[in-house]
């Protein structure tokens, strides 16, 4: 695997969550249809420390079930269904582990910002679950994952164990200190909060060297005026429409 990286303008958020339950195949092959080269997920461990595609620390939301993932083992999860909630016509999609993502990926000549997501206490475990996983299946022919993560745990684990995978800062508010964190964890990518960022931001960590996207842009005008900042890569949960808006 690599360490070079050149960010798509337009990445699926969780796969493509405006047309398709969110971290699921189906939505993966939904972003593939909509054009998408690149999907962000959410990567989190089962009780059986097994790395599954997840948002919340809860498994309410996407599958009805209350307990938290952490405490499920993978062969009880997989029994959920994490598509009924979104819409009845996806009712029998399963909780994916990241082995059938990057599985499925692959097939699809797709590539991945693979988000680190930890349960509470499993910052530097998911890191290592999961670079277990991208060893096993993922060939130093494919262009490497972007490893992303809020957690600045969780990215310095990443720069121990497998330095040579490209890092993405993830950021709500731009700290005070973002650059010495940035330089510290070798961060290739900074990735924006389309909710906080500005123009000034845009265009201080643009000259600082770093590739940046910004999460989630699913309007069409904020769109085109993040291009216009210099922005390099959308992340958005409908890359039909943004595809369509930066046209
Ligand atoms: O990786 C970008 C974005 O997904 C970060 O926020 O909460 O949607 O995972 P969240
Ligand atoms: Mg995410």
């Amino acid at each position: 695997m690599s360490g070079t990286l050149s960010l798509p303008r337009i990445m699926g958020h969780r796969g493509a969550a405006a047309s398709a339950p969110e971290n699921t195949l189906a939505g993966i092959r939904k972003a593939a249809a909509f054009g998408a080269s690149w999907v962000e997920f959410d990567v989190k461990l089962t009780a059986d420390r097994i790395p599954v595609l997840m948002h919340d620390d809860s498994l309410r939301r996407t599958t009805g079930d209350d307990r938290p993932a952490a405490d499920v083992s993978l062969a009880e999860m997989k029994r959920l269904d994490a598509g009924s909630w979104f819409a009845a016509d996806f009712a029998g999609e399963t909780v994916p582990t990241l082995k059938e993502t990057l599985v499925l990926l692959l097939e699809l000549g797709m590539a991945a910002n693979i988000e680190i997501k930890p349960s509470p206490g499993e910052d530097a475990e998911t890191v290592t679950r999961t670079i277990a996983v991208l060893e096993q299946v993922w060939p130093a022919s494919a262009p490497a994952p972007l490893m992303s993560s809020f957690s600045l745990e969780s990215l310095k684990t990443l720069q121990e164990q497998s330095p040579n995978l490209p890092r993405g800062y993830l950021i709500e508010e731009l700290p005070e200190d973002w650059r010495a964190v940035a330089e510290r964890l070798g961060c290739a990518t900074i990735h924006h909060y389309a909710k906080a960022v500005t123009k000034a931001q845009v265009a201080e960590t643009k000259a600082a060297g770093y590739g940046l996207a910004v999460y989630t842009v699913n309007d069409p005008d904020q769109a085109r005026e993040l291009i216009d900042w210099g922005i390099d890569c959308l992340i958005t949960d409908a890359p039909d429409v943004i595809a369509e808006a930066i046209s």
